[in-house]
C-alpha cells in the first residue's frame, strides 16, 4: 500500500492550483483504498453468493482468479479483442472504466514527459489514480468507481457508466432483469444477451445498480478490463508485482498507418486537417501529428520493455498484433486463452465464427466489431494517400521495424494487396 502514499506525497507542493485539486482526489482514492476490505485471490465457485471478502469459506484449492488487462490504444482493434473475453461466461468484462478517472481529473495530462513540469506531475497523479482504480475493480469493488462518475450515483445507481452496454455481464441477469424482446424464457439467458445492441441494453436495463454489478463480478471467476489510457507496460509494474493480484497483460498493437486511417474515419472532428489531406491530396499547414508520435513512442517503449523480458513480467505479458488476430482469429484466440490459463468456452468460439467471416456486416457503430476482420485490417492501404503513408513511416520507423510492419516505397507497392505489410513474425508469450 505504500505505493499510494508515496504517489500522494510526492505530489509536488510547488504544483499549481489545479494539481492540488487533482491530488485531493487522489488522496481521497488512496484513503478509500486503505479502508477497503482486505481480500484474497481465492474465490469459491460461482452461484454460491460468496464474495471475495469471505475468504474463510473459500475452497482450499481453488482455480486461480485471473486478472486480465488489455493494454491498447485508440483504434487498434481493442473492441475486437475485448469481445473475445467479454463473450466468455466466466469472465466479468469492463470496457474502459478509466474513462471516468480521466474526465474527472481532466486538467492533468498523460502526454508530457518533461520531468519537472506540472504536466509531468499531473501525469504521475493520473497514472496513480488509474492504478488504484484498476486494483479496486480487479477486486470487484465497483463502488470505487462512484467517486469518478458525474453526476454522482444516487443510492449506488447510475445511468452514466461509460459504455455499460459493451459489458455482457452488465446487460444480463441479475444486473439487468429484463430479457431481450421476442426471445422466450426458454432460451439460455447468456445467449440472448449476445444479441443486444449496446444502446438497447442501456435503454432496457435502466439505471445500473452498482451493488448488483459488484455481485455479478464476484460470481464470475475472472475479470478483464480494457483500457487505452495507460501508455506503457512499465506504468503497470506495481500492479503486475502486487502479490494480491494475478495480473496478465495482453498488449494489443496495430500498424500505425492503420491506426491513423481508422482514427480519421472515427473521429472526423479531431482529425479534420488529416481528413482534408486525405480527401484533397493536399497537405494542410496546421497538421498535428503529435498523437501519432505519442502512440508510436508508447509502442516502442512498451514493447521494448515487454520483449526485453524483465523478470517482473515473467508469465504476465503477451504481445498481440491486431493483424495476426484478424488473419487467424481462432488460432490467436486459443493462444491468448492458453496464455491466460483460462479454458475457452463455446460462447467465444461462436462469437468468432459469427464475427470474422463477413457474416453480418451491419456495423455502422463507431466501435462495431461485427465485420470481416481480415479484410479490414489492411483496408487502410486503399484509404490513405502515399504521401500520408510516407509521413507515418518517417515518424514511426522504429515502431514499424520493431513490430514487423513492412514499409512501402511507392504508391504501387502500397496498393498491391498480394503482399501483406504485416510480416510473419512470431511474438511468443513470455512464460
Ligand atoms: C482546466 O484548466 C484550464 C486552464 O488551463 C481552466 O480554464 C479550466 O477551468 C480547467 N478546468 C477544470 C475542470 O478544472
Ligand atoms: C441494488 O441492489 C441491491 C442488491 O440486490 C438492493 O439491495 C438495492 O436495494 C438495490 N438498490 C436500488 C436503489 O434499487
Ligand atoms: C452464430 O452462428 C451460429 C452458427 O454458427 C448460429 O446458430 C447463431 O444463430 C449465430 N448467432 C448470431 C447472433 O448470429
Ligand atoms: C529511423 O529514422 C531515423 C531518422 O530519420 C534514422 O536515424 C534511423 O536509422 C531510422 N531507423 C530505422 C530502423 O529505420
Ligand atoms: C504485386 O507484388 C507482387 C510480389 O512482389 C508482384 O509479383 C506483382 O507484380 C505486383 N503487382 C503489381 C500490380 O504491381
Amino acid at each position: 500500500m505504500t505505493g499510494h502514499k508515496s504517489t500522494a506525497m510526492e505530489c509536488s507542493w510547488k504544483a499549481v492550483l489545479l494539481l492540488v485539486v487533482a491530488s485531493l482526489a487522489i488522496q481521497y482514492t488512496a484513503i478509500r483504498t486503505f479502508i477497503a476490505k482486505p481480500f484474497t485471490i481465492c474465490r469459491v465457485p460461482k452461484h454460491t453468493g460468496c464474495g471475495p471478502s469471505l475468504a474463510a469459506s473459500c475452497d482450499p484449492q481453488p482455480q486461480p482468479v485471473t486478472h486480465i488487462l488489455i493494454l491498447a490504444t485508440t483504434r487498434s482493434g481493442s473492441s475486437f479483442i475485448g469481445q473475445l473475453l467479454n463473450q466468455h461466461s466466466d469472465i466479468f468484462y469492463l470496457f474502459e472504466p478509466l474513462y471516468h478517472v480521466q474526465t474527472t481529473l481532466i486538467n492533468t495530462s498523460l502526454r508530457s514527459r518533461h520531468p519537472s513540469s506540472p504536466a509531468a506531475d499531473g501525469r504521475r497523479l493520473l497514472l496513480g489514480a488509474y492504478r488504484d482504480l484498476l486494483r479496486s475493480l480487479f477486486n470487484c469493488q465497483l463502488h470505487d468507481l462512484e467517486t469518478y462518475i458525474k453526476p454522482a450515483p444516487d443510492k449506488h445507481r447510475t445511468q452514466r457508466l461509460f459504455r455499460r452496454g459493451a459489458s455482457k455481464a452488465l446487460c444480463s441477469p441479475p444486473v439487468c432483469a429484463t430479457l431481450p424482446p421476442a426471445l422466450g424464457g426458454e432460451l439460455e439467458q447468456e445467449g440472448a444477451a449476445e444479441r443486444w445492441e449496446e444502446g438497447e441494453c442501456v435503454r432496457r436495463c435502466g439505471a445500473l445498480n452498482l451493488t448488483l454489478a459488484t455481485q455479478a463480478c464476484s460470481r464470475r471467476h475472472h475479470i478483464a478490463i480494457k483500457t487505452v489510457r495507460i501508455p506503457e507496460i512499465g506504468d503497470l509494474r506495481t500492479l503486475v508485482e502486487d502479490p494480491r493480484l494475478n495480473l496478465k497483460v495482453i498488449q494489443l498493437v496495430r500498424d500505425p498507418r492503420g491506426i491513423l486511417s481508422s482514427r480519421i474515419d472515427t473521429f472526423p472532428e479531431s482529425f479534420r486537417a488529416w481528413k482534408i489531406w486525405r480527401n484533397s491530396g493536399r497537405r494542410p499547414y496546421n497538421l498535428d501529428a503529435s498523437h501519432l508520435s505519442a502512440t508510436c513512442e508508447d509502442f516502442v517503449n512498451s514493447v521494448g520493455t515487454g520483449l526485453g523480458r524483465p523478470s517482473w513480467l515473467k508469465g504476465r505479458y503477451m504481445l498481440v498484433r491486431y493483424e495476426d488476430l484478424a488473419r487467424e482469429p481462432e488460432k490467436k484466440t486459443e493462444e491468448i486463452y492458453r496464455f491466460l490459463g483460462v479454458m475457452m468456452d463455446s460462447n467465444v468460439q461462436r462469437w468468432i465464427l459469427n464475427n470474422t467471416r463477413g457474416a453480418g456486416a451491419s456495423g455502422n457503430h463507431k466501435y462495431a466489431t461485427v465485420r470481416d476482420s481480415a479484410a479490414t485490417a489492411e483496408g487502410w492501404r486503399f484509404k490513405l494517400g502515399y504521401d500520408m503513408v510516407e509521413l507515418v513511416q518517417n515518424l514511426c520507423n522504429l515502431t514499424l521495424a520493431q513490430l514487423g510492419y513492412r514499409m512501402v516505397n511507392s504508391p504501387e507497392e502500397l496498393r498491391n494487396m498480394s503482399v501483406s505489410l504485416a510480416e510473419d513474425k512470431t511474438f511468443l508469450p513470455f512464460l
